[in-house]
């Protein structure tokens, strides 16, 4: 039995850590661009059905497995799951709750430390006189490690360096003395920069400080329904995968925070109002600041042309620029309230994806919360490097398909499995309303038996093709072809070097799967010769 006795301080401070846990970078930096990549109103419809269709069930699960775990003294999903089906296979498959978690925090702990760094560049104005290519080449010359953007050299590996000594500070004060005095302070400021910063972006008028459109021409090109889109599957593998990505579902953290509630506490209105919170922040605050502002300053096709590579580039290569364009005063407060949103976004959901390996330590080894945080940090320093120093090869994209995208549908889809159809509908409806603060609408119990785990086989296997692709590095390969056309010989090395350090990457993540499974193993072991010798 564990002797992990740790629980939550207040309700409040329960709901703030879970909405911290899902509302991340995702909400302000991954919704808006993919958005804007599948059409605007296009993408609504599709989102909001998988909110309500998978998200909501999910959620529901996860928080009801978490507190049925707790029960027993777990707080991993390992043997979280293991207490809802006996058969051996369901560990192992619980790996992924732990292993998730500690591959997306590798490399989303890099990306919450350039926010640090961006606070401290938009504070001493670095941007300030700035042109456009300037502001953007700055980020490029960031990420390139080794190269000094401000004559602080490997200044984004301090900076990393210092999210990730703050990040296993606050873990290994605890539940009640670090996440949740986080979660009470990072949520309320970061709602508060947020609707200062959609103040400021709705009201862009055209014409003025250099805008092409009023601030409400982002909104409209968001919320104006276009229902083109409903047959288009990849409009709705990109709805379904945002969704898992921002509320944290099919990752292994919900289950853990949850698993340190009381038997009796209750779980649906904690759930509705955690999940609920993490929506109003993406889709009124998240798609009220970064389009409606790239949009007034450069028009929506730009934009679109923009993202369409990925989105990172213009929450850090242009909005400090577009910032810039306020005055310096409102700028550096701009920039301090936009990073700072982020990195409070950031650091909510990084101590989330932490909690799980220190409870799991705790729980099977005994082991101290400060030591277990502090070897957390160990990892994450080491799974983080690749991302850090070979960047520019694709590893951390590598990590975010593997772990931020393919992981949590493949969890998801396994926990759906046994919650609704192993471990039984009638107990797992009972399980989600013992102790129910609210009625969850009765067809829910139909939608997470049948709806939930075939839109979620649906979402598995149509993402099937871009798996291959990817194990197969396709998109690399054109590249190739097309550097080969046009002899270009430093751009085929580059690629021939970036194939390396991506299937070194896809290693270093199956051995770190492979790894926890082994603890886990160790930690079954040891449990059984307890139970023969008791
Ligand atoms: N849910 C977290 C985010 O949205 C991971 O960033």
């Amino acid at each position: 039995m564990s002797t992990n006795k740790e629980s939550w301080g207040s309700r409040v401070g329960l709901v703030l850590a879970m909405a911290g846990n899902a509302v991340g970078l995702g909400n302000f930096l991954r919704f808006p661009v993919q958005a804007i990549q599948n059409g605007g109103g296009a993408f609504i419809i599709p989102y909001l059905v998988c909110f309500l269709l998978m998200g909501i069930p999910l959620l529901l699960v996860e928080w009801s497995m978490g507190r049925y775990g707790g029960k027993f003294g777990h707080h991993s999903t390992p043997f979280i799951v293991d207490a809802m089906d006996k058969r051996p296979f369901w560990k192992y498959i619980g790996v992924f709750g732990i292993f998730t978690n500690l591959a997306v925090a590798a490399y989303y702990c890099y990306l919450e430390s350039w926010t640090l760094a961006y606070i401290w560049h938009s504070l001493t104005g670095t941007f300030h006189g700035m042109g456009s290519s300037e502001v953007a080449s700055f980020f490029g010359q960031y990420v390139d490690v080794s190269s000094s953007t401000t004559g602080i050299p490997y200044e984004a590996v301090i900076f990393w360096l210092l999210c990730l000594a703050l990040n296993t500070y606050f873990l290994s004060r605890g539940l009640q003395g670090g996440v949740e005095k986080v979660a009470k302070v990072a949520m309320p400021l970061l709602i508060l920069f947020g609707i200062f910063l959609v103040i400021q972006a709705i009201s862009i008028k055209a014409g003025q400080n250099g805008a092409i459109n009023n601030g409400t021409a982002g909104l409209n090109f968001l919320w104006t329904p276009d229902f083109s889109s409903i047959w288009s599957p990849k409009v709705w593998l990109a709805a379904a995968g945002q969704i898992f990505f921002t509320l944290s579902v099919g990752m292994g953290s919900i289950q853990c925070y949850a698993s340190y509630l009381k038997a009796k506490d209750d779980i649906a209105l904690n759930a509705m109002s955690a999940g609920w919170m993490n929506e109003f922040v993406e889709v009124v605050l998240g798609s009220s600041i970064l389009i409606p502002i790239a949009v007034g300053y450069l028009g929506i096709d730009t934009v679109v042309e923009m993202t369409k590579n990925g989105g990172l580039g213009l929450g850090f290569r242009t909005l400090p620029y577009l910032f810039e364009q306020w005055g310096p005063t409102l700028a550096a407060l701009s920039g301090m309230f936009w990073f700072g949103l982020l990195f409070f976004a950031g650091i909510t959901s990084s101590l989330a994806m932490g909690t799980p390996f220190v409870g799991f330590l705790q729980d099977e080894f005994n082991w101290n919360r400060e030591r277990a945080a502090w070897l957390f940090g160990l990892v994450i320093l080491l799974m983080g490097a690749p991302t850090v120093f070979f960047f520019e090869y694709g590893v951390f994209d590598e990590y975010d398909f593997w772990a931020g995208t393919f992981s949590l549908v493949v969890f998801a889809f396994a926990e759906i499995v046994l919650f609704a159809w192993v471990f039984g509908m009638e107990k797992g409806w009972a399980e989600i309303n013992s102790g129910a603060d609210i009625k969850i609408p009765y067809v829910y119990k139909y939608i997470i038996k049948y709806i939930t785990p075939l839109l979620l086989g649906a979402v598995f296997f149509s993402s099937l093709p871009n798996v291959w692709n990817q194990i197969t590095n396709k998109t690399i390969y054109e590249q190739i072809a097309v550097a080969k056309a046009a002899n270009d010989v430093q751009k085929l090395s580059f690629l021939e070097d970036s194939i390396l350090f991506v299937n070194g990457s896809r290693i270093l993540l199956l051995l770190t799967y492979l790894g926890v499974a082994l603890l886990v193993a160790i930690a079954y072991r040891k449990r059984m010769q307890k139970n023969t010798l008791l």
